[in-house]
């Protein structure tokens, strides 16, 4: 029987890294949550009004966000644009979480979510799969690491996408989104009691991939 696995967890945490090597073990499509709020972002950004309340529910309502597959690559589509590189710039990562807090964009995504999920073959991640998108998922893992390591992380992922940010300034930020999604008030992030927790500080990719199979019940 195909699963349906949830993995929540902070920014940083290497959620979609192993969410995609697992996906890719398991043969399930890999669901990345938190590129459908960046591509909310990137299209408040790129309409270039005042991004209000007000305006960011009016952008979302209209826009068309898609995951679309091809062999292991996901793309991510805002109406008819391939936004998937253009979602990861610092400035729509500043605008994300402001987008990810108002009700009825979130409202609009989590349909979306649930219906990308229903017959199973899935491993969402993001920050209210397990709590809320998908309270009957197979597989409920928490990843988290320190926050030294998750600004060194993404520090070395913009840094290979040509950003160079100072260490502290990733740290501050990571920070602030962490505060942000685990204290607003619609879905916030949380670990639900049955989720297991995988803190990931010290350990390689493989080793987490690993663990995250054998929570599927796939040791290998
Ligand atoms: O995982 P990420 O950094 O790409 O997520 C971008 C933002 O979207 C993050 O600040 C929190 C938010 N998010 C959310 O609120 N709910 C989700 N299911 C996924 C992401």
């Amino acid at each position: 029987m195909k699963k349906t696995v949830a993995i929540d967890g902070p920014a940083g945490a290497g959620k979609s890294t192993v969410a995609k090597l697992a996906a890719k073990k398991l043969g399930y499509i890999y669901i990345d949550t938190g590129a459908m709020y960046r591509a909310a972002a990137w299209k408040m950004l790129e309409s270039g009004a005042e991004p209000t309340d007000e305006n960011i529910v009016g952008v979302a309502e209209k826009l068309d966000v898609s995951l679309r597959f091809a062999g292991d690559s996901v793309r991510v589509f805002a109406d008819d644009t391939d936004v998937t590189e253009a979602i990861r710039t610092p400035e729509v990562t500043a605008l994300v979480s402001k987008v990810a807090q108002i009700g009825p964009v979130r409202t609009k995504m989590v349909q979306l979510q649930r219906k990308m999920a229903k017959d199973g073959g899935v491993v969402m991640d993001g920050r209210d799969i397990a709590s809320n998108v998908l309270p009957n998922a197979d597989v409920k893992i928490y990843l988290t690491a320190s926050i030294e390591e998750r600004a060194l992380r993404r520090w070395k992922e913009m840094k290979a996408k040509g950003y160079e940010e100072p260490m502290e300034a990733l740290k501050d930020e990571i920070a602030a989104r962490d505060k942000a999604d685990s204290e607003r008030s619609i879905s916030p992030l949380v670990r639900v009691p049955e989720a297991t927790l995988l803190d990931t500080t010290g350990m390689t990719i493989e080793e987490v991939v690993r663990t995250v199979m054998e929570l599927c019940g796939e040791g290998q």
